[in-house]
């Protein structure tokens, strides 16, 4: 049976909410998910910033430009600060057997910590910027700042868009035949605690990888 949600239960208590990284309870109704990647950058004392990010998505409008619009990125957060001073910054696309250590780079996100180094992954030179990249990343995509937006007026994240100027990949993950860009070896995807409406049942799924489905007909009338 489908059902209707848009007055929040109290399931879903506000202090609940901004104790998980001021989320919305539909975030935990709708469960969607979405791709996980750090954000990597110096930081004004030399040091390497490391931000987990999520809710973004990528979009490709003529041959040669490529965006990122990453849809919440929190103002107080070091990563913010260090793409707003340099202007560039690199996505690393972490697999599913490194995420535990991707993990301890919230741990790790004091201002003085090299987070990358401290995490126990490797901090390499990006090709075309400015900033450390991972290397145990299958995928490294190298951006500079186009624009940003307040998510809407006076919210606490702003919306932040990248035109992607590199992109270095594994070639063992664009061969499907090897360990490719999907199934347990590929993108990995964020899920957040999915929830039932009605009990508050929490799933505890963090993330997730992505199944391919059989091909459909793409008959389209
Ligand atoms: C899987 C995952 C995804 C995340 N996605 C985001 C995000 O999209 N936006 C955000 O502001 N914080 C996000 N966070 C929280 C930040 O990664 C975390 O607060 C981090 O320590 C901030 O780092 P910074 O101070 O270097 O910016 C996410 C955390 C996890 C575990």
């Amino acid at each position: 049976m489908k059902k209707e949600f848009s007055t929040r239960s109290e399931i879903f208590n506000e202090q609940y909410l901004e104790a998980c990284g001021n989320m919305s309870w539909y975030d935990f109704v709708i469960a969607m998910p979405s791709l996980v990647f750090i954000v990597t950058g110096w930081k004004s004392n030399g040091k390497e910033n490391a931000c987990l990010q999520s809710w973004s998505t990528f979009a490709g409008s003529g041959a040669d430009n490529f965006t990122c619009i990453m849809g919440k990125v929190d103002k107080n957060g070091h990563m913010y600060q260090s793409l707003k001073e340099t202007k560039v910054c690199v996505l690393n696309f972490p697999s599913y057997d490194i995420y535990d250590r991707c993990i301890k780079t919230i741990g790790n996100n004091q201002f003085d910590v090299d987070e990358i180094t401290a995490s126990g992954l490797t901090s390499e030179k990006a090709l075309k910027v400015d900033a450390p990249r991972i290397k145990e990343c299958y995928l490294n995509i190298e951006c500079e700042f186009l624009w940003e937006h307040e998510l809407f007026e006076g919210s606490r994240e702003m919306v932040v868009a990248l035109k992607v100027v590199n992109i270095c990949m594994d070639s063992d993950h664009y061969d499907q035949n090897k360990l490719g860009r999907y199934g347990k070896t590929g993108f990995l995807y964020q899920v957040d605690q999915p929830t039932n409406p009605d009990t508050g049942e929490k799933t505890t799924i963090i993330a997730g990888t992505l199944e391919p489905s059989d091909p459909i007909p793409w008959n389209t009338k």
